[in-house]
C-alpha cells in the first residue's frame, strides 16, 4: 500500500519539495509527506499554492516507474474519493466541483530517473477564501461533504493505490466520463477554440473558429465563462 513510510511536518516549505528531496536521496516508491501547513506551496505555472493551517490536505506521494498518464490518474482518483457523483476534471488536472477548483495537482520530477512527486492540495474544510479566489475556489465542506482532512487523506490514498497502477483505457475513459471542459469555449495563451476532449496521450483537443483541430500539450488553458 502506498503512503508508507510517512512523514508528516506541522509546517514545512512544501511537501512536494520535501518529497523531491527525499526521492533524491532514495526514499522508496509510496513515500508520503504531509504538513498542516506550507509557508511557500508551490502551484502549476510557477504560481503559489495557499492554504489555511489544517484546513487543506497537502500531501506529496513519491511514484517510482511513472507511468505517462500519471497526471490524469491523479486527477481522477481525486474525484473517485473525494465527490464520486459530482467532482469534474478541467484539462490537465484540476479537480472541480459544481465549477470551482477544490483541488490542484502538481507534479514533478525526474522522468530520466522514473520517479515523480505527485502534489496534492485539497481544500477540505476551508470556509472562507481570499477575494481573489472567492468567485473560483470550493471546498469539500463548502460543498456540503462532512469529512475530515485524514479521512480525505485516507480516501485518497486508497483511490491512487488502484489509478496510478490502471492500465491507460481505463484512465482515459474515466477521465473523459469527468471532462469539464469538454463543448466549453475555451482561450489559451495563443488562441481560443472549443474544448473538444483529450487525445489519447492526454493532450487537450481543441476546434478552432475555422473548423479546424489543434492539440495542447501543456500550459493552461482558461474557460470562456
Ligand atoms: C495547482 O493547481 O496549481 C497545483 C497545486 C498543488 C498544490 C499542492 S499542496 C501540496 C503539494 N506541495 C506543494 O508545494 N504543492 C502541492
Amino acid at each position: 500500500m502506498i503512503g508508507t513510510p510517512h512523514v508528516h511536518l506541522r509546517v514545512v516549505d512544501s511537501t512536494n519539495a520535501r518529497a523531491r528531496a527525499l526521492a533524491s536521496s532514495g526514499a522508496p516508491h509510496g513515500t508520503l509527506v504531509t504538513a498542516d501547513s506550507q509557508t511557500a506551496g508551490r502551484g502549476r505555472q510557477g504560481r503559489t499554492w495557499t492554504a489555511a493551517p489544517g484546513d487543506a490536505l497537502l500531501m506529496s506521494l513519491l511514484v517510482r516507474g511513472v507511468r505517462p498518464l500519471l497526471p490524469l490518474a491523479a486527477a481522477v482518483a481525486v474525484c473517485e474519493a473525494v465527490a464520486p457523483s459530482e467532482a469534474a476534471i478541467k484539462w490537465p488536472n484540476d479537480v472541480w466541483i459544481d465549477r470551482r477548483k477544490v483541488a490542484g495537482i502538481l507534479l514533478e520530477g525526474r522522468p530520466q530517473e522514473g520517479w515523480a512527486v505527485v502534489g496534492i492540495g485539497l481544500n477540505v474544510l476551508t470556509r472562507s477564501f481570499p477575494d481573489e479566489l472567492a468567485d473560483t475556489a470550493t471546498s469539500l465542506a463548502l460543498a456540503g461533504h462532512d469529512t475530515s482532512v485524514a479521512g480525505a487523506r485516507a480516501a485518497l490514498l486508497a483511490a491512487l493505490d488502484r489509478w496510478i497502477e490502471a492500465p491507460a483505457e481505463e484512465v482515459l475513459s474515466a477521465w473523459r466520463a469527468r471532462d469539464a471542459l469538454r463543448g466549453s469555449p475555451v482561450r489559451w495563451g495563443a488562441g481560443e477554440g472549443v474544448a473538444a476532449g483529450i487525445s489519447d496521450s492526454g493532450a487537450l483537443i481543441v476546434e478552432l473558429p475555422d473548423g479546424s483541430r489543434t492539440e495542447l500539450d501543456a500550459g493552461e488553458v482558461h474557460l470562456q465563462r
